[in-house]
């Protein structure tokens, strides 16, 4: 049986995807470090990283790395943790937010385009995962939050199609498997699968128009915010979440209903 554990006042989130400007990645990144967490933020764009983690550190005075590596490479993302771990208190928390959209047709995806969707929104979070899994198991404390889609949920239906909701799908099974595996030694898993945000990944900012058409037949008649998917993934990791655990948690403004 699982106890309800400490949250040390010193502890680490570690954020996949943080490095991008407008990103739920970053937003994330931001608003953990304004409640205290050292964050490291990774990113397949080693600058961006960087520059994110130095304007985080000044902003918010806590201490942050950026640090280059792809989340579907194992050999990138151990040389990241072992940075991480040298550099910073112990990781507490991960997110897992890099991810690429796809918007092909799927008679027209290619099997290199499908392999490549797959390797980073998918095996990227299972490498992740499992590497900072060691600590987590030998603090017997973390919390795990990986980003999926209401794609996974509706079958597309968004900007991209079948193998972005394929990988998306894949997560919500990945994170209720790994979940059941990990909650004897006090870690949690989650996942959150928003509904249409305005970042860069669908091409770039907005128009109105596109985000009329995306939140058709919503509830709230309007699109997501960055931010406030950052606020649901920061509580999900934070200390008032330790009883959550495999749960998927819809953010759509009632485009869907689970
Ligand atoms: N924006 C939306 O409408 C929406 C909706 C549901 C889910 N999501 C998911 O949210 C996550 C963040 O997306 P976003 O909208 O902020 O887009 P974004 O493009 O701003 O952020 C994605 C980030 O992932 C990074 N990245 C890409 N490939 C990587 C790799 N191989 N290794 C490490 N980092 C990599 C990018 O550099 C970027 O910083 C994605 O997983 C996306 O699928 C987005």
């Amino acid at each position: 049986m699982t106890e309800p554990t400490g949250f040390p006042a010193e502890r680490t989130a570690v954020i996949t995807g943080a490095a991008s400007e407008r990103g739920i990645g970053k937003a994330t990144a931001r608003r953990l470090a304004s409640e205290g967490w050292a964050v490291a933020v990774v990113d397949v764009a080693v600058t961006d990283a960087e520059r994110a983690a130095e304007e985080i550190s000044a902003r918010y005075d806590v201490p942050a790395v950026g640090v280059g590596a792809d989340v579907a490479d194992p050999e990138s993302v151990n040389e990241a943790f072992t940075t991480i771990e040298r550099e910073l208190p112990p990781v507490v928390g991960l997110a897992n937010i890099a991810g690429i959209s796809s918007p092909t047709a799927f008679m027209d995806t290619a099997v290199e385009e499908w392999d490549r969707v797959l390797a980073i929104n998918l095996r990227g979070a299972f490498i992740v995962t499992q590497r900072a899994l060691h600590g987590m198991i030998d603090r017997r404390l973390g919390r795990i939050v990986s980003i999926s889609s209401i794609s996974a949920q509706r079958g597309g239906g968004t900007y991209s199609k079948v193998a972005y909701s394929a990988s998306k799908a894949g997560l919500l099974g990945f994170t209720r498997a790994v979940a059941r595996e990990v909650g004897e030694f006090g870690i949690t898993v989650n996942a959150v699968a928003p509904g249409p945000v305005d970042t860069d990944i669908m091409g770039g900012t907005l128009t109105e128009d596109r985000k009329q058409a995306m939140s058709a037949g919503g509830m709230l008649g309007r699109v997501g915010t960055a931010d406030e998917i950052a606020a649901l993934i920061t509580y999900l990791l934070g200390p008032d979440a330790g009883y959550i655990t495999a749960a998927t948690y819809d953010i759509n403004g009632g485009i869907q209903v689970s």
